[in-house]
């Protein structure tokens, strides 16, 4: 058996054309010296036979210079690449054939931000960094079997090597960097030389299931911000309540699906026309304008009626925020979901410009453009913080907004006043809500795409989620419930036959069972389980998931690190680990998993030891780091599970018997 692209082609393929209208990510700026440039067109040669180098060097030479990456344009296959069913593809064993459809899917031109740039979601998210490697990737699990596993290195598939059927067949990592490097400048070296990729969270994990992947998280945290907030009762939801954010993109396109489903009323700021027709056409939006009064006006209208909407504003989210500000306007929830973690890199459109000029910025004149974007972000804080003296709720969702600010020299966002290391003045939305409300228990976006193809599966697998809910054990669990008896309704999928549905340890298993019984019995076809890598236990980032963890552990990721090695000796069918996520290289290690559901007795056992085990292994972590609701939710696990596992609880410490310890010890020290 051989492995090479030559097999693949006869003669080198002809460039496929761009198809119009589809967008393509902005020219990531050059900055390699000569001799990294050397080396960059070296590694990407290393893909293709000798006698193409000739021809292709000067064509990749070309695309390193003009977009900052290598590509291989010319090997994307022609045409609109959806994920396809299951029985379209071909390995040896069912997960060859399945995570196809899932890498396909995160393509798709419906589904990926820039699909020819191989990038899903999060502006640089990618599946992998070039077209050579796409094709690799197929071939090999085209020809994977069950005693092998393929070993993924940012994008490159490494090889196949032998393991066992109780080993994943995917092992993935992504952007993992050694100490010293783990920072943006030298990862961007990394990238241009096409030996790193930024795995987001499930763009190089192969489980981004469209913007639906989190309008079940944004639902859940507005709809506690509201409660906890704006004292809105926990059966009651955002009825007559304003929010307004930004970004209508990737994953931020989910805030207005979400408003609506929550009952309340958005606002959503979004500088690029074409996401907006995106959503438009979804109906995840129901109308535009360009006017700022306009927008609140319509909200004010809808507000008073008791009706929910989604109106997307195009333009700049910090000329929306000025008119707010100058014209009194009441915000209840406020928010952003620009690309902050890739502030310089396109995420973060300045002020006074259009998209299309921020475009051609980016483009060629770097220097310059950074002290916009700093500008701009220095002005958003300040209304922000305008907006927040008169009673609105603000916070960071997630998209290193905070942080963003900080570097842009604002000191002042700091708690500490001078840097991040205390936390920020404002919270992020792990740190105050979804923290301490759902993952201190184990509620995660627990998802599944149902491979076959087919709606019907979906609407069955659906209908047997919500039997396994019990509405009445918790108020999360009414939330979940409501959410999944909604789900088709709601028209949540984009791509793939998928579905999100948050939950806890217990309720992830029982599902999980119930769906691969389904299997066996033929009632559906074969499904793929994962989660959002942004989950109890995936992620260690301070910024973000571990943001509630304060024990002072928030800076290490030992744990991410337990789950994805704890996955695969669990015997998930693919195991992820990434660095930076959603919120910038050296920002975050996550980890996620995929299982393929055959319906044998083989995946029920790897169910019941692997699915706790993702989950309370986070709920352990966050117990130890004395959050109360993991506390409690520990000590009923350890008596369900009395005799096979068991957390370590801690004892708690008095405070005050402590502070005045050290209060004394630090006076005595100055004597
Ligand atoms: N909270 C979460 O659970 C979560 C999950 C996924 C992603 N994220 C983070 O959220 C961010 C957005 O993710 P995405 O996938 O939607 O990215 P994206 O790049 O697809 O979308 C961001 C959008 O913001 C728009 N934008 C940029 N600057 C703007 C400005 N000044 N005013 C108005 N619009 C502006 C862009 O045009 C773009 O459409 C990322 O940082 C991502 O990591 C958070």
């Amino acid at each position: 058996m051989t492995i090479k692209l030559e097999d693949m082609f006869d003669d080198l393929p002809e460039m496929p054309p761009f198809v119009a209208g589809i967008r393509r990510a902005p020219a990531r700026h050059f900055t390699l010296n000569q001799k990294d440039t050397e080396l960059a067109l070296r590694n990407a040669l290393r893909y293709v036979p000798q006698r193409w180098h000739q021809q292709l060097a000067p064509e990749f030479l070309t695309e390193l210079l003009t977009r900052g990456r290598i590509y291989g344009y010319r090997f994307r296959p022609a045409g609109h690449i959806k994920g396809r069913p299951i029985d379209a593809y071909r390995s040896p064993c069912i997960e060859g054939r399945a995570f196809q459809v899932m890498i396909d899917n995160n393509l798709d031109f419906d589904v990926a931000l820039y699909p020819y740039e191989l990038v899903t979601y999060g502006e640089t998210g990618q599946v992998c960094q070039n077209w050579m490697q796409y094709h690799l990737i197929k071939r090999y699990l085209e020809t994977l079997n069950r005693k092998q596993t393929l070993v993924m290195a940012s994008g490159h598939p490494l090889g196949l090597f032998t393991s066992s059927p109780a080993a994943p067949r995917v092992i993935i990592t992504n952007g993992i960097m050694v100490g010293c490097f783990d920072d943006l400048q030298n990862w961007n070296r990394a990238a241009a030389l096409g030996v790193s990729n930024y795995g987001q969270m499930t763009a190089g994990g192969w489980m981004y299931i469209g913007p639906q992947g989190i309008v079940h998280g944004t639902y859940s945290t507005i709809l506690n911000a509201g409660r906890d907030k704006l004292g809105i009762p926990a059966d009651q939801d955002l009825s007559g309540r304003l929010f307004v954010t930004s970004g209508l993109g990737g994953m931020s396109g989910a805030q207005g699906k979400a408003i609506e489903i929550a009952n309340g009323v958005g606002i959503i700021a979004e500088v690029d026309y074409s996401r907006i027709e995106t959503r438009l056409e979804q109906g995840w939006v129901s109308r535009v304008t360009e006017d700022p009064a306009e927008a609140f006006k319509a909200a004010a209208q809808y507000q008073q009626q008791k009706k929910s909407t989604a109106i997307a504003f195009y333009g700049n989210v910090v000329d929306l925020l000025e008119y707010a500000v100058n014209h009194t306007i009441k915000i209840d929830l406020l928010s952003d979901q620009t690309s902050c973690h890739a502030v310089y890199d396109g995420g973060y459109c300045p002020q006074g410009i259009s998209f299309e000029e921020r475009t051609e910025l980016l483009r060629s004149g770097h220097a310059g453009f950074k002290e916009m974007v700093d500008a701009t972000l220095r002005r958003h804080f300040e209304l922000i913080k305008a907006l927040v003296d008169r009673g609105t709720y603000f916070f960071d969702y997630g998209n290193s907004f905070l942080k963003a600010v900080f570097d842009a020299g604002v000191s002042e966002i700091c708690k500490n006043g001078k840097d991040p290391l205390d936390g920020f003045v404002f919270q992020s939305y792990v740190e105050d809500i979804m923290g301490p409300i759902l993952f201190d228990y184990g509620y995660g976006p627990f998802r599944w795409v149902c491979l076959s193809g087919e709606e019907e599966d979906l609407v069955k697998t659906d209908r047997a989620a919500l039997e396994c809910i019990d509405p009445q054990r918790r108020f999360q669990d009414r939330d979940n419930y409501v959410w999944i008896r909604d789900a088709a309704k709601n028209r949540l999928v984009v791509g793939t036959q998928a579905r999100i549905l948050y939950q806890d340890a217990t309720g992830r298993m029982n599902i999980a069972l119930k769906f691969n019984e389904m299997v066996r019995n033929a009632e559906i076809g074969p499904v793929m389980l994962g989660r959002d890598h942004h989950d109890t236990g995936g992620t260690d980032s301070p910024f973000r998931e571990t943001a509630n963890i304060k024990d002072g552990s928030n800076i290490t990721a030992d744990m991410a690190i337990h789950c994805y090695a704890g996955n695969a000796a669990r015997g998930m069918s693919l195991v992820a680990l990434h660095n930076g996520g959603g919120v910038g290289i050296g920002n975050a290690i996550n980890g996620g998993f995929g299982l393929v559901l055959d319906g044998s007795e083989r995946v029920d056992a790897v169910i019941r030891r692997a699915i706790p085990w993702d989950v309370m292994g986070g709920v352990a972590r966050r117990a130890w780091a004395r959050n109360a609701n993991s506390i409690d939710t520990s000590i009923q696990y350890n008596k369900m599970r009395a005799g096979s596992d068991h957390i370590t609880i801690p004892y708690i410490a008095d405070d005050k018997m402590v502070a005045d310890l050290v209060t004394k010890a630090f006076a005595d020290l100055k004597k």
